[in-house]
């Protein structure tokens, strides 16, 4: 079976495909748009696909170990998920699909404060392998509550994001439909009726998708409370001193995801900090933001001794990974990538782009002549 899904889909653009043709237009606008007119989204991919790599040859039989431990974990893989908000409306039970898929590979989920589950289904499905991200409460009280449900639902390693200082505009989404308050026009049914697949399986999970994590902080589940609540609780709050209390009340690894700045970097990891993610969001939120990769190898050389460092941003394949750990990364998340291998395939998504992801990262190495991921920074690399 995995064979013939390798065959049929060997890559993760021909996920993309399949996954532009399986849910309605709204949906899909929000999952692949960037923000303003897609620029910082571009730039990532064409900074990563300018990093070239020079092969070594005649170094024998090689075996890539590709294991990675990271903040005590033994990963299968030095890749994961990074968080996606708003998951089934993708796909329906996405989250669960991805934490399994995760929980049986061993590589790290990630699950997003805004996601369409709770903590307390998903922590237990990912059986170990679970993060957790925040978008900072406003209120401590709702903060310490969400720090303490993801500690109890074995989420071992926490995300601050930082870089949602304000809802992006995300024209592309607005022309969609994908709008606040949320409206339910005919072309929209339409456009559910034209995916059948996901409509049923949508009924199936309940009907429309619901912050389910966060509902317990508001009375009842009415999507426009939802969206008022989310815009005045979770955004444009954060300072140092919001940082420090996090650092303060999170006793395992914390990481700082959606930095640029080696300024931040540096400043983070003196508060205690054991992570910086080097992130732009997938583009999803400052068009002019540079490319994530263009920045980490400066933030890498900065903090690198001192922390471990993350990275996403537009992460489409094994060779991405590679470059991405020749550049100073020691593990690579992907948004997008997971989504839509889930939103093409269903139940066997997740599982489906960790096999693309793993072959294609070992081939490349063997290409490279790297044995180990260490080795993958003496690579010489031509820009
Ligand atoms: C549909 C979608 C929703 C996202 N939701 C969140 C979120 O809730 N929290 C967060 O920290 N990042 C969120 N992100 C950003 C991702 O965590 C990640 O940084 C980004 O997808 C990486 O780029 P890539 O999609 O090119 O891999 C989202 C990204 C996408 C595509």
């Amino acid at each position: 079976m995995t064979q013939r899904l390798l065959n049929r889909y060997p890559s993760i653009a021909d996920l993309r495909r399949q996954a532009h043709k399986r849910i309605p237009h709204f949906a899909w606008e929000y999952l692949d748009s960037g923000t303003g007119a897609d620029a910082c989204m571009r730039r990532n991919r064409e900074a990563l696909e300018a990093v070239q790599m020079v092969p070594r040859f005649m170094r024998g039989a090689i075996e890539p170990d590709v294991e990675t431990r990271l903040f005590g974990v033994d990963y299968a893989v030095p890749f994961g998920v990074s968080p996606v908000g708003l998951t089934g409306l993708m796909w329906p039970r996405a989250e669960r699909i991805l934490a399994r898929a995760a929980g049986k590979q061993r590589f790290p989920y990630a699950l997003s404060t805004a996601a369409t589950e709770s903590p307390e289904v998903i922590g237990p499905l990912a059986n170990g392998m679970g993060w957790f991200q925040l978008y900072p409460p406003r209120s401590p009280e709702i903060r310490r509550d969400l720090l303490q449900r993801a500690r109890d639902s074995g989420f071992t390693t926490m995300l601050v994001t930082v870089d949602v200082p304000i809802a992006s505009r995300r024209e592309r989404q607005v022309r969609a439909g994908v709008v606040v308050p949320p409206k339910i026009t005919p072309l929209m049914l339409y456009r559910c009726a034209i995916r059948p697949a996901w409509s049923l399986g949508t009924l199936i999970a309940g009907g429309r998708p619901r912050f389910r994590g966060l509902e317990k902080y508001l009375d009842g589940s009415d999507m426009r409370d939802m969206l008022d609540f989310i815009g005045k609780e979770l955004g444009g709050s954060l300072d140092w001193e919001y940082l420090q209390a996090v650092r303060d009340e999170w006793d395992g690894p914390l990481v700082l995801k959606g930095v640029l700045s080696t300024e931040e970097a540096e400043r983070a990891v003196s508060m205690g900090y054991e992570g910086i993610m080097v992130s732009n969001h997938g583009g999803r939120q400052f068009d002019g933001a540079p490319a994530a990769i263009s920045v980490l190898p400066t933030i890498a050389a900065a903090v690198g001794d001192r922390a471990k460092i993350l990275f996403d941003s537009g992460v489409r394949g094994g060779l991405d990974i590679v470059r991405a750990l020749a550049l100073g990364a020691d593990f690579v998340l992907l948004g997008r990538a997971f989504m839509y291998g889930v939103s093409a395939l269903g139940g066997r998504g997740g599982d489906h782009v960790a096999q693309i992801l793993l072959a294609d990262l070992q081939n490349n190495m063997i290409q490279l002549g790297c044995k180990t991921i260490p080795e993958l920074r003496e690579c010489e690399i031509v820009t």
